[in-house]
């Protein structure tokens, strides 16, 4: 072996040891497939399949599941059932069932529903902002800024997410710096989690490197949750760059569902199933069952006539019976 070789495999081998040394050994999966992931559906899904969906991923072993939002049903109809969602939910004990809400009318919704934790969710782009919200950010903020100072004095948890961290499909990239700023106003505002969306799905490894650089200067890692769609199928890799500077908490959709119907281009968040497999992998404890959290996505996924987006789950399909055996397989374990 050449001397040049020698070296190039002790750095590689150093830098992936410092690198997944910074990874949590546990990681909260925060699941947003029966929000984020049927929003954008146009064929409209009965109220008893949302919730068995979402019984299907209690099962699992998932302990935080986005349930529903209440925006106006003149904006998203799919989402126009969330009271009956959350009124005929079985709530699981342990398991924490957010929903997304835009304004003080989708708050006071929420609030009759018994909902302990409500989403707020400004932009990061003025384009977006305008196409999503109907607003421009710093009316959004204003408006999010009621909704929390609400909710906390009311006792509710308040989650804050960014969308269009990286890049806007109106306005093109962002700059980290204006979403660390948008950031730092949300944990004033109460939030006790910011989640950092890539709404479109554009960002790579380095622009998430650039972007954590910056907004951890504004926040702690555990504060902060990564949110990424994966349109360009960069999801996993951004994902591995995210979780280097030790977060904690991942949002992901069940069967990769998802977009937002007003962010042109926008597709698929990272699969639940995938995500698992992949922490499997690191060694990261997940207390998911993937047998179980597979059946939940064959289940949505044959009631909408379409294929997963899981690459996991069509790769094993029902082979697997245990979790332990994919477990072992991910990680390579001999
Ligand atoms: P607007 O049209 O400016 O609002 O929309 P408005 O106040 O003029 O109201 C229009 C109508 O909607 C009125 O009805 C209101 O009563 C009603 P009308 O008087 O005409 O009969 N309305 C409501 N109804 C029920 N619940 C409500 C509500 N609010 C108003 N809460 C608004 C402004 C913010 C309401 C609208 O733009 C909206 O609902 N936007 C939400 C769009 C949405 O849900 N997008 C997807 C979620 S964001 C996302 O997916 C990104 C994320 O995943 C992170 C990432 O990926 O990066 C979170
Ligand atoms: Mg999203």
């Amino acid at each position: 072996m050449t001397v040049a070789k020698t070296i190039n495999r002790k750095l590689v081998k150093t830098i992936t040891q410092r690198s997944l040394s910074t990874i949590a050994p546990q990681v909260r999966i925060y699941e947003v497939g029966p929000r984020d992931g049927l929003q954008n559906e146009s064929k409209f899904v009965p109220t008893d399949i949302k919730i068995e969906l979402i019984n299907k991923i209690a099962a699992a072993g998932i302990k935080d599941i986005e349930s529903a939002s209440f925006v106006s049903p003149k904006w998203v109809k799919q989402m126009s059932d969330g009271v009956d969602v959350m009124k005929n939910l079985p709530r699981a004990p342990g398991v924490n069932y957010p929903v997304l809400v835009p304004n003080l009318k989708g708050y006071d919704t929420a609030r009759q529903c018994n909902v302990e934790e409500v989403a707020i969710f400004p932009a990061g782009s003025e384009g977006f902002s305008q196409k999503n919200l109907n607003c421009s950010v710093e009316e959004g903020l204003k408006r999010f800024k009621l909704v929390a100072d609400q909710a906390v004095k009311d006792g509710l948890r308040v989650r804050g997410y960014v969308s269009c961290v990286v890049g806007c499909p109106y306005d093109g990239p962002i700059h980290p710096k204006g979403i660390a700023k948008i950031t730092e106003q949300l944990f004033e505002m109460g939030c006790y989690e910011v989640s950092l969306g890539d709404t479109i799905g554009v960002g790579t490894a380095g622009s998430v490197q650039r972007l954590m650089r910056e907004v951890l200067t504004v926040a702690k890692p555990e504060q902060l949750a990564l949110h990424f769609h994966d349109t360009y199928g960069q999801a996993l890799s951004n994902l591995l760059a995210g979780l280097e500077y030790g977060i904690k908490t991942v949002d992901s959709s069940i069967s990769g569902l998802g977009g937002c119907p007003y962010a042109r281009g926008a597709s698929g968040n990272l699969a639940t199933e995938d995500l698992v497999y992949f922490l499997y992998g690191l060694g990261v404890n997940t207390h998911i069952d993937l047998v179980k959290l597979m059946e939940a996505g064959r289940y949505i996924s044959n009631y909408l006539g379409k294929p997963t987006e899981s690459k996991v789950n069509r790769a094993l399909g029902d082979r697997f019976k245990n979790h332990n055996d994919i477990a072992k397989m991910a990680s390579c374990d001999v």
